[in-house]
């Protein structure tokens, strides 16, 4: 609410966050959908200290993060009609536009496109340190490249220690994958991530979206320039089993018994309505309930990172419907499995 983050912009630890940020620092802060690794976007230098941190390619484009809608129009071309509509509809939120710069953002934020992408996080954390600096702030997922996002503060630390100013703690962030990338520089909306906002909220608010085709190849170049990268990836070797719940039970524990007898750490990834299938396996983790999407998205992280900390070498995952959230769900566990499927 406006009270809460009225009161936060009063916290000593918001504002000299803020100030860090206004002096070219970096400064780990939560967002609703993970928590962002954040530098003045204005700042060529500042940027590059992100790039640096977080061991990512160079040619990937960053974010904007800003306090309110009414800022926009400083650092794009021009704010069109779906920009105004998709702006009062989700934002604050997990949706990230993609639009004409006017050049006054840094080249390194942009990766040297003519288009920049912003978005206004609603957590009220975020919202408040965005609001006392007054700047717009480049956040990309503050972990180290390739590896899930945080969703936790802990998760930050644990891939970035060392590596920026300050960690600002905002608890589990709700969302917990990243925000939903929309291109609407075409005729019609593109989407390039799907994310925190469903293809489907956004199909009901602006009638034709499309879905950026190289969103499914893994061969062709897709148009947001993140998503060609290994990303989400735990160090085990994970598989996505498809198909009658029954079956992929039968299949996943005949998988487990034999990888045990190999002496493999086989880790299943699984939700609370099944997890009691799968009793052989060393780790076993329910990252949420079948019945309640946002809490598979909430969990699916801070699960594939409990993998790593457990040393698992296969990890076998339930799969999920392909429909609102779990679109975006499945994205990730798509990634994260390098596009191993198992059909049974
Ligand atoms: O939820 C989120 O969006 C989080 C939080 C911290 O805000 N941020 C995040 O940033 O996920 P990052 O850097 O991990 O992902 C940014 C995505 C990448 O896929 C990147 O290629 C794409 O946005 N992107 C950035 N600028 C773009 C542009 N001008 N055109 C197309 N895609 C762009
Ligand atoms: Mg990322």
């Amino acid at each position: 609410s406006t009270d809460t983050i009225e009161g936060l912009k009063r916290q000593p630890e918001i504002i000299r966050a803020a100030k860090l940020l206004r002096e070219g620092g970096l400064v780990a802060f939560p967002t609703e959908t993970v928590y962002g690794l954040g530098a003045d976007a204005t700042s060529q230098a500042a940027v590059a200290q992100i790039f640096e941190a977080k061991g990512r390619p160079s040619d990937n484009p960053l974010i904007v993060h800003l306090g309110s809608p009414e800022q926009l129009a400083k650092w794009v071309e021009g704010v069109p009609s779906v920009a105004k509509i998709c702006m009062k509809h989700f934002c604050p939120g997990p949706l990230t536009l993609v639009l004409p710069h006017n050049g006054q953002i840094a080249d390194n934020v942009t990766a040297g496109l003519d288009t920049v992408a912003v978005r206004f996080p609603s957590h009220p954390v975020a919202m408040a340190l965005l609001q006392v600096a007054d700047i717009p702030v480049a956040a990309p997922s503050a972990n180290r490249s390739g590896k899930p996002s945080p969703t936790q503060a802990q998760h930050v630390w644990h891939d970035l220690s060392g590596r920026f100013h300050v960690l600002l703690d905002g608890g589990n962030a709700g969302v917990g994958i990243e925000s939903t990338v929309l291109d609407i520089t075409g005729d019609v909306p593109m989407l390039l991530r799907p994310g925190g906002i469903t293809l489907e909220q956004l199909r009901d608010v602006l009638g034709d979206v499309e879905v950026d085709p190289n969103l499914h190849s893994e061969k062709s170049k897709p148009r947001s320039p993140g998503m060609k990268y290994r990303h989400y990836a735990p160090s085990g070797e994970m598989f996505l089993v498809h198909g009658e719940p029954l079956k992929v039970v039968g299949r996943v524990n005949r998988m487990i018994k034999e990888d045990v007898r190999q002496g493999k750490k086989v880790g299943v990834l699984t939700t609370e309505e099944r997890k009691h299938y799968f009793k052989q396996a060393n780790h076993v983790i329910a990252c949420g309930s079948r019945s309640d999407p946002e809490s598979v998205a909430r969990g699916l992280y801070d699960a594939l990172r409990t993998f790593d900390q457990e040393k698992i070498d296969v990890i076998y995952a339930e799969t999920f419907p392909e429909c609102g959230i779990y679109t975006s769900v499945m994205n990730r566990m798509r990634k994260a499995a390098e596009g191993r499927m198992i059909r049974v």
